[in-house]
């Protein structure tokens, strides 16, 4: 066991007499990582006495974990800082200490920068240094204005915490679990290999190990995460090389473990074992997030995509050979640098050719330090605004396409959560749309059998089969 988590489990549990109980508020933007990321962050700081807050005024430290994708995801950070700014001076003009700090990967993109635009700043971490977190705190609560954002050399989910029984309980029955991190790819438009770095995946052993923890804590379903998840590579128990298809399969394994997923894929990593995984395993839930960002071939080369729309659509055949009920997800870009009107009519020939069940798009944004915003002839933004709107309308229609024909099936459903109505819970269809159905709160966590009854602009219904 290493020195700091020894330390870690003699630490003063929160409301003890003698340690005053500290609060912490998180707010995450961005993807599923940060999500994952800011649990294990609480989770780390819990052992220090801090607790979760909801109510920003009351916290002790105030943590953003951040995204830095796009240009406005980025901003809304400083002006999220000015408003902490203003709460820290009244608080402490009550004598109380306010710590705000900042992580994820506007603290990996921007480093000391973050300090001099936003001098209410205490703490800049980035998300390959998060085991240092506690340590890093209490440097910036005596007064010292702390940067983390150097790769570190150890690795950091050797060292933070795994959630624990409660913990995880309180959080519900599906959760995320990072495999992998961070991404070689460099496609032209992305900031995602600068502010996560190379990619790494996680050691089978370490993977099957927190997923058990999960299932001990009531999960039933786990979410898989990576930057480019099915990159995941590692040694299995036998000795062999294996891809995320091998792991997927070994962590199918575990009883009680009901329902597995995972995300973002690339088209270049969708090996024959993952897609066999896709053939032959009724765990993993039908639903692949599958990006191709354009459909012009000559977009695809400039943004670095290292395919071709027939190799998408050739590569998407073969899943659904395998995997006949998949439902297909996807992100779009329009308006990269150099993109006419014919290479934009690409991308909604290739969207109509697929049929995807659910998607996101966005207009493109030029991101300091990559390639992309060195390029000339960027997209006026009134045009990315009109093929925005044109592509949303096309998807927005299959997803209504696709929840159409979903009326009428029986599914199996995971109750997650309480619905909108009394009386009302929500799961999610192995499409991963949200399910409404009637049922009792003792049976969450519970998979029903269901039929479909109606489709709504962002959910289905649905009335238990007995
Ligand atoms: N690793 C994932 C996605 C990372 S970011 C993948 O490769 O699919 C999620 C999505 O944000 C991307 O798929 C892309 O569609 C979008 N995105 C990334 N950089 C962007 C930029 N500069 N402007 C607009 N959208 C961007
Ligand atoms: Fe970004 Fe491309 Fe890597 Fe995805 S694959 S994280 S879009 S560089
Ligand atoms: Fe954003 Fe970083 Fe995730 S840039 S999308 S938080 S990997």
């Amino acid at each position: 066991m290493s020195q700091e988590s020894a330390l870690l489990t003699t630490a003063p549990v929160a409301g003890d007499d003698h340690v005053p109980v500290r609060k912490v508020f998180v707010k995450t933007y961005g993807c599923q990582m940060n999500v994952y990321d800011s649990d294990r962050m609480s989770d780390a700081l819990s052992r220090d006495g801090y607790v979760a807050t909801d109510a920003v005024e009351e916290a002790d430290f105030v943590l953003l974990n951040t995204c830095h994708i796009r240009e406005k995801a980025a901003e809304k950070v400083y002006s999220e800082l000015g408003r902490l700014r203003e709460l820290k001076k009244a608080r402490a003009s009550e004598g109380r200490e306010m710590v705000i700090g900042v992580a994820g990967c506007v603290a990996q993109a921007e480093g000391d920068e973050i300090l001099r635009r936003a001098p209410a700043v205490d703490l800049v971490i980035g998300p390959q240094t998060y085991h240092r977190l506690p340590e890093a705190l209490k440097r910036a609560r005596s007064g010292e204005r702390v940067v983390e954002t150097e790769y570190a050399i150890e690795d950091k989910f050797e060292h933070l915490p795994q959630p624990d029984k409660a913990r995880t309980r309180a959080r519900g029955v599906t959760a995320f679990l990072t495999v992998q991190e961070g991404c070689d790819k460099f496609c032209t438009f992305c900031v995602v290999p600068y502010t996560r770095g190379a990619e790494v995946s996680r050691p089978v052993a370490q993977i099957l190990a927190e997923a058990e923890k999960l299932v001990e804590g009531g999960v039933r379903e786990i979410t898989l995460l990576g930057q480019n998840v099915n990159a995941w590579h590692g040694t299995g128990p036998d000795g062999r090389d294996w891809g995320l298809g091998d792991l997927l399969r070994s962590l199918g394994e575990i009883e009680g473990l009901a329902r597995l997923r995972y995300t973002t894929s690339h088209p270049r990593d969708m090996d024959d074992s993952l897609i066999e995984a896709h053939r032959s395993m009724a765990k993993l839930m039908p639903y692949l997030h599958l990006p191709v960002q354009s459909g012009s071939d000559r977009i695809l080369k400039a943004m670095n995509r290292r395919h071709t729309a027939a190799e998408y659509l050739a590569l998407v055949e073969r899943i659904r050979a395998a995997q006949p009920d998949l439902a297909l997800s996807g992100d779009f870009i329009v308006g990269f640098p150099g993109e006419t009107d014919e290479d934009f009519e690409d991308t909604m020939r290739l969207v109509e050719g697929v049929g995807y069940a659910q998607a996101f798009s966005f207009k493109y944004s030029s991101r300091p330090g990559t390639p992309g915003a060195e390029l000339k002839n960027q997209v006026p933004e009134d045009v990315k605004a009109k093929r925005l709107e044109k592509l949303q309308i096309l998807l927005t229609q299959q997803q209504r396409d696709f929840a159409a024909v979903c009326v009428g099936r029986e599914i199996d459903l995971l109750l997650e959560k309480p619905g909108r109505l009394a009386g009302q819970l929500v799961g999610r269809s192995p499409w991963l749309q949200p399910v409404n159905v009637d049922a009792k709160q003792s049976q969450i966590g519970d998979i029903i059998r269901v039929r479909i009854t109606k489709a709504g602009s962002n959910s289905l219904f649905a009335e238990m089969i007995e």
